[in-house]
């Protein structure tokens, strides 16, 4: 059974965005693999960002997550950071990844473009990837759409290594969506994301949900509540296919197309539902919080059962390149 790896920033919110597209997929794997989820600090510092919100935001991040469904029984739940063998790792694949291949990644693109100066931290982000996923040599990273690319660029780097040290050491890891591939935020611009103030966080109060739905896009043909709809053309029709009973989701298609009712009516069923489906998390992140111990035990927890994993990837990586072994006075170690 293959390992599973993944990754998440620590934006604070664990949103519907992240929780469709890649989170509720974790919680599934876990119950058949080995899964190692990692809250990736490190990533979230190529650019600019709050130092003095990143660890309320990475704790929160930790919450959403075991409030969602990431048992840390089942799955090691870690902060990069906290495993210093991710950026070893990165250093060593930087000396197998053409500088090329970093230039043509859309994301470095994107990021890139919004930048004055462009920092190295930007454009290596997928090498740190790659170190992520190759570390504890993961076959299946469980991604959203916007990450196919890293990921070919991950097999590309682990191609190279095992090449060039050691055939088959590294696995090629394969990506795996899901049916909700991508999601667009309320704004209906472009993806949900914390950073576009467009989402809607798993642990929102069932009051905010509305207040966040109230001035979403829907299908711009509804200027006024006479007239009908299309649900194929409205993003909030989307988000009750996963979200609502198949009956409501049919009730409101009907009652879109035939201008029955208006979006406000539409977007008051799809709070409820909303809220709904996240009641236990809500639940659960009041269990924890009321407990603020017990998040960083977990973490604590994840990142030593991660190391010693990491640590026995990083003695053969050595080894394999013809790195000198360190020293160990006692004889202990080779
Ligand atoms: N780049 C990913 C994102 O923005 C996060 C991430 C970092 C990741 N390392 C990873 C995802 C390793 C999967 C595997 O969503």
């Amino acid at each position: 059974m293959a390992r599973v790896f993944s990754g998440i920033q620590p934006s604070g919110e664990l949103h519907i965005g992240n929780y469709l597209g890649a989170v509720q997929n974790w919680v599934k794997l876990q119950m058949e693999h080995d899964c190692f989820i990692c809250i990736v600090d490190y990533h979230a510092i190529t650019q600019d960002y709050d130092a003095a919100a990143l660890e309320a935001r990475t704790l929160e991040m930790a919450v959403g997550l075991v409030a969602a469904g990431i048992d840390p029984e089942r799955s090691v739940l870690f902060v990069q950071s906290h495993v210093p063998e991710h950026t070893e790792l990165a250093w060593i694949l930087t000396t197998v990844t053409p500088l090329g291949d970093l230039e043509r990644m859309t994301q470095f693109k994107d990021k890139s473009q919004r930048q004055e100066s462009i920092l190295a931290g930007l454009l290596n982000y997928p090498v740190l990837q790659a170190a992520d996923i190759l570390l504890y040599r993961a076959g299946l990273v469980p991604v959203g759409e916007d990450q196919i690319q890293h990921l070919e660029l991950v097999r590309e780097i682990a191609r190279k290594w095992n090449t060039r040290f050691a055939p088959g050491f590294f696995p090629e890891p394969q990506a795996q969506l899901t049916k909700a591939r991508r999601i667009v935020g309320l704004d209906g611009l472009g993806k949900m994301s914390k950073s576009m103030g467009n989402t809607i966080g798993i642990l929102e109060e069932p009051a905010a949900v509305f207040d966040r739905l109230k001035p979403a896009k829907t299908d711009p043909a509804r200027v006024t509540k006479k007239d009908p709809g299309d649900p194929a053309k409205c993003n909030l029709y989307s988000l009750h296919q996963y979200f609502s009973p198949a009956a409501t989701v049919e009730d409101v298609a009907q009652k879109c197309r035939t201008a029955g009712w208006g979006c406000l009516d539409c977007k008051r069923v799809l709070a409820d539902s909303v809220v709904a489906h996240f009641a236990p998390a809500r639940e659960k992140s009041r269990e924890l919080r009321n407990a603020p111990e017990r998040i960083r035990d977990i973490l604590h927890a994840g990142a030593e059962k991660a190391r010693a994993v990491a640590t026995e990837t990083m003695r053969e990586v050595r080894e394999k390149m013809g790195l000198l072994a360190a020293h160990m006075p006692s004889g202990v170690g080779r």
